[in-house]
């Protein structure tokens, strides 16, 4: 319960009270919570310190609104170790959802002088450009755009990356993923990205870039990817 005595805003104290019951599963995802005014009642609060706390846990990404029904649980973010250099496929499969792709698009393009001198390439060789979205259990996770050289990924089609791409480099081509380079920034979700994502436009996001090399040396891939903030987190393990 809260103490209306304590140096601690109240606002604050609703907001660790609901957070506690979500952390320990009284409240769980999908679940409605109370509207403003029952929180206000049942707090003896006015209603501006219940939509403080309630717009707190949003922005924490635990709860979420829906615009004309109310004000729900989110589901379990899907935590993603950085310590290994895997695949969409492999990040859902390790966490029990099943992935599936939606491709946007899937284009023989010549490559531009800073797509060559990324892949370490001539300018207009030959180079994918494939579009998907990515989902977990039919969730739209993230939106992603690979560029891969044609004369390195021989024989790609739409139906080798409707699966898992880097099965087919790996299992069908036989060649050995290395080592990659991957920069995470946070972001605001466009319009279009929002639409593609499924969450409201300016929702936060998390963009990342990775840059891909064959065991060998020669440049795989170069990617950028726009994930849902709300259902995605980065976890790393550290030493010292
Ligand atoms: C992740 C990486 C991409 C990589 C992709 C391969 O999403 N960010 O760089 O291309 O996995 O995924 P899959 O093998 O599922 O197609």
């Amino acid at each position: 319960m809260i103490d209306k005595s304590s140096p601690m805003p109240i606002y604050y104290q609703i907001e660790e009270e609901i957070k506690l019951q979500i952390t320990t599963g009284i409240l769980k995802p999908g679940d409605i919570l109370k509207s403003e005014r029952e929180y206000a009642e049942y707090y003896q609060v006015s209603r501006m310190t219940i939509r403080q706390a309630i717009n707190n846990l949003v922005s924490q990404g635990l709860i979420y609104k829906r615009k004309g029904s109310g004000t729900y649980v989110q589901e379990k973010k899907i935590e993603q170790g950085l310590n290994g250099l895997t695949s969409f496929t492999e990040d859902m499969k390790s966490r029990g959802l099943e992935p599936s792709n939606r491709l946007i698009h899937f284009k023989l393009i010549p490559a531009t002088s800073a797509i060559a001198s990324k892949l370490k390439i001539d300018v207009h060789t030959p180079v994918y450009e494939i579009k998907r979205i990515r989902l977990g259990d039919n969730t739209p996770i993230a939106i992603e755009t690979n560029i891969i050289p044609a004369n390195t990924v021989k024989g790609l089609t739409e139906d080798i990356i409707a699966k898992s791409l880097y099965d087919y480099i790996e299992n069908t081509l036989h060649l050995k993923i290395g080592k990659a380079m991957q920069i995470i920034e946070s972001s605001i979700a466009t319009k279009a990205e929002a639409e593609l994502l499924g969450i409201a436009k300016q929702s936060p996001i998390l963009l990342i870039e990775r840059e891909t090399h064959l065991a060998d040396g020669t440049p795989l891939e170069i990617v950028k990817s726009s994930y849902r903030a709300d259902r995605y987190k980065f976890m790393i393990s550290m030493n010292r």
